[in-house]
């Protein structure tokens, strides 16, 4: 099992290149199953998640090739359409492939993901949403068993409560329904609307009619294309803190700053200096750290992916802080391996109170899932002395590279067998 060591603590300094973004590639690899022919994609981040996404679309059919910096996908053989446990059970986002299955064949075998460190992750959603376009589903054995004996029929859709994924699956599903659909009250991600602009450049019929309504005419087949996916947002909001964090100064580059605007303010207000031009993002951590209270929400409120991020550099703040987890019901798995690096965080239900003026102390950690795996790293990348992270195989689902780009800016780390 391999784990990190890091020897903190000194400040980063230098330039880091934002990956393409984790969670717009794996709706995107996903809808190319709405192809017969050819798609290629471009900044697909190197990490497991979309090896794994890669992994379900070949034994779903695809032929996958990478070239240089692409990967094409020939669906010209693509007709399996069961989604199997041992795939989906590692990375939710499998569930993805329901809605463009069933818009291509009219039915799919589909494993349910199952929870995961930081909730339930139900599909609920998901299901009544595609049940309201003629599917017939039947759940058995941890299977999603789906049909459309009609094929899909456009209607109206209001998603009873926001959600990614449910509103990245219909989508894709409507985009081959018969006639009109209409969803509203949908997630509107930097990522939702980067899956929008894969599927307009393939052909499909799709026009945002208001701040979360979205109006999609159904078509018979897609072009084939090439699309570049946008810019790891998280990942540029991880590093924008450890700036923040370490007092360094760090230019954040491959970027698209307006998109992550509100993580910016926030900063800002916490003491960061910061300067933003066309696709960079240049921070100076400031010694004084304010306090806050902050909330996650759907974009574009504060992301509940940043939440452990933004949770280690409010330890460092002048006063307490408060963080209410509004996504997940159980996104607080980091607090308990901090306090152990000397955190003074106290949980009750969804909510954190945040000590301020604490310092790290170096230890022996665990990762727990994704986000809570890279809040580790940042609090050790201040500790005096050396930390070690097992279980990083958390890290490598989403973070490319992360301790090249950390050890190119000064960062003392190392990855050990
Ligand atoms: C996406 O997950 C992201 N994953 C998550 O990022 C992100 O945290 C989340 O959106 C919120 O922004 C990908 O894009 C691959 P949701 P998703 O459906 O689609 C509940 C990361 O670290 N819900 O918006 O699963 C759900 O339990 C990952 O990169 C239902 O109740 O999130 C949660 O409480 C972690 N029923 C809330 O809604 C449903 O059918 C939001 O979930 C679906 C969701």
């Amino acid at each position: 099992m391999q784990r990190l060591e890091v020897l903190g603590a000194n400040k980063l300094k230098g330039q880091i290149n934002i990956s393409g973004s984790k969670n717009a590639s794996l709706p995107i690899l996903a809808a190319t199953l709405l192809s017969k022919n050819k798609i290629t994609l471009k900044n697909l981040p190197k990490v497991k998640d979309i090896e794994t996404m890669i992994n379900l679309l070949q034994s779903l059919g695809s032929i996958t090739k990478f070239t240089k910096q692409s990967l094409v996908i020939d669906n010209s053989k693509q007709k399996k359409v069961f989604a199997s446990y041992n795939l989906v059970k590692t990375m939710r986002a499998g569930i993805l492939v329901l809605g463009p299955l069933l818009a291509k064949f009219g039915n799919a075998k589909v494993s349910l993901p199952g929870g995961c460190a930081i909730g339930t992750r139900p599909v609920d959603i998901h299901l009544k949403a595609l049940s309201k376009l003629g599917v017939k589903f039947k759940i058995l054995n941890g299977y999603v068993y789906a049909n459309a004996p009609k094929g899909l029929i456009g209607t109206n859709i209001s998603f009873s409560k926001i959600s990614v994924g449910a509103t990245e699956n219909l989508i894709i599903a409507a985009c081959f329904a018969k006639g009109k659909t209409i969803l509203k009250n949908c997630a509107i991600e930097p990522e939702i609307k980067d899956l929008v602009n894969f599927l307009l450049k393939t052909g499909c019929k799709i026009k945002w009619i208001g701040k979360r309504s979205i109006k999609i005419f159904g078509v018979k087949q897609i072009k084939e294309i090439s699309y570049s996916v946008m810019f790891d947002r998280i990942e540029a909001g991880t590093y924008l803190i450890a700036a923040a964090l370490t007092e360094g100064k760090l230019q954040i580059k491959n970027v698209i700053p307006k998109i992550i605007k509100t993580e910016i303010d926030i900063l800002k207000k916490i003491g960061a200096k910061i300067k933003v031009n066309h696709d960079k993002i240049n921070i100076v951590g400031n010694k004084k750290i304010k306090n806050l209270e902050i909330k996650t929400a759907p974009y574009p409120g504060f992301p509940t992916d940043l939440q452990a991020q933004i949770m280690v550099l409010l330890c460092k703040a002048n006063k307490n802080s408060i963080i209410k987890e509004d996504i997940f019901e159980n996104r607080f798995m980091h607090v308990a391996e901090l306090n152990r690096m000397g955190a003074q965080i106290l949980t009750k239900g969804n909510k954190a109170v945040v000590q301020g003026n604490i310092n790290f102390v170096p230890a022996e950690l665990m990762a727990t899932d994704l986000r809570a795996s890279v809040s580790l790293v940042l609090a050790a990348l201040t500790a005096k002395g050396k930390s070690v992270i097992n279980r990083i195989y958390h890290l490598d689902r989403g973070y490319e590279n992360l301790e090249k780009k950390l050890k190119k800016v000064g960062a003392k780390i190392r990855r050990v067998n």
